[in-house]
């Protein structure tokens, strides 16, 4: 299973992997990426996260890259890899130029990749949920496009990391609950569920609209719209949804206990359901 890179159509060994010191991503971040992973040897959702990263490399207006070339070389990879609980990451760049914040005339766009196996987080995340703590939200404007600009996101969860809670939810100036700093939050309230609703405050989670579409064929009611983080301390469950957290629950939130302590059959059965999808 061995770790592998691929930089602009080469393969090779990760730890051989460089890329020059003037790669826009590098300096701007100037870059777009996505996290697509697999179960059983197979990728989970390829379609959805090709759109994806169609969709932010036009809003940053990257050169486009065909959809063919980025899927067979994912194809590739993870073909050479064998790895079958891999995570395979993407990253599009506006190439290498010399440092101007202006665009280069005419970029030529790195495309990288990594695939390595998943660190799956202990069994008794899933079984007995997890702490978190809030987060003021400082991030931009534009947090539904999938960018490398991650400082807050990462500043955020080493600060959950420093006060033993294994995550951060992000909650804007005026209270609304938006989502973790890798995951889409979820409520649950009287078995109905609720979400904050794709504006450009959220990340278009690939996980979520899975967990969307497995809640309309449960008959369980959900609510896209705003909500403030009172509401979390007056849900029965509280659960976070991602490429590689899956369907997470949430028990503690800044010390405080979510609903009864435990965790709930709702987010139970999303996450059993959610595998048999990725598994199928
Ligand atoms: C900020 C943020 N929200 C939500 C998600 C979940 O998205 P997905 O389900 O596509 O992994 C991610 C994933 O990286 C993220 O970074």
């Amino acid at each position: 299973m061995p770790e592998l890179a691929y930089i602009n159509g080469d393969v090779m060994p990760i730890e051989n992997a460089m890329i020059p010191i003037e790669d826009r991503g590098n300096q701007f971040g100037d870059a777009v990426y996505e996290v697509i992973a697999s179960r059983n040897g197979r990728l989970f959702c390829m379609e959805e996260h090709l759109n994806r990263l169609e969709r932010s490399m036009r809003a940053l207006s990257l050169p486009v890259i065909p959809r063919d070339t980025i899927e067979q070389a994912i194809l590739n990879l993870f073909g050479q890899a064998q790895i079958p609980r891999a995570a395979l990451y993407i990253q599009i760049s506006r190439g290498v130029s010399p440092r101007n914040h202006g665009y280069p005339e005419n970029p030529c766009p790195m495309f990288i990749m990594t695939i390595r196996p998943v660190k799956d987080m202990p069994e008794s995340c899933r079984t007995e949920g997890v702490g978190v703590i809030t987060v003021p939200d400082t991030r931009w404007g534009r947090c539904d496009i999938k960018t490398v600009q991650l400082l807050p996101n990462i500043m955020a969860k080493q600060r959950a990391i420093e006060s033993g809670a294994a995550d951060a939810i992000f909650i804007s100036a005026d209270g609304i609950a938006r989502e973790g700093t890798s995951s889409n939050l979820f409520v649950v309230r009287n078995n109905r569920l609720i979400t904050h609703p794709l504006t450009p405050e959220i990340l278009r989670g690939i996980t979520r609209i899975v967990i969307l579409d497995l809640c309309k064929s449960l008959n369980i009611p959900v609510e896209e719209r705003r909500f403030h983080q009172r509401e979390l301390f007056l849900a029965d469950e509280v659960f976070f949804t991602g490429t590689i957290s899956e369907v997470l629950p949430i028990v503690r939130i800044d010390g405080k206990t979510v609903g009864n302590g435990r965790v709930g059959p709702i987010s139970s059965r999303l996450y059993q359901m959610l595998l048999k999808k990725m598994s199928d």
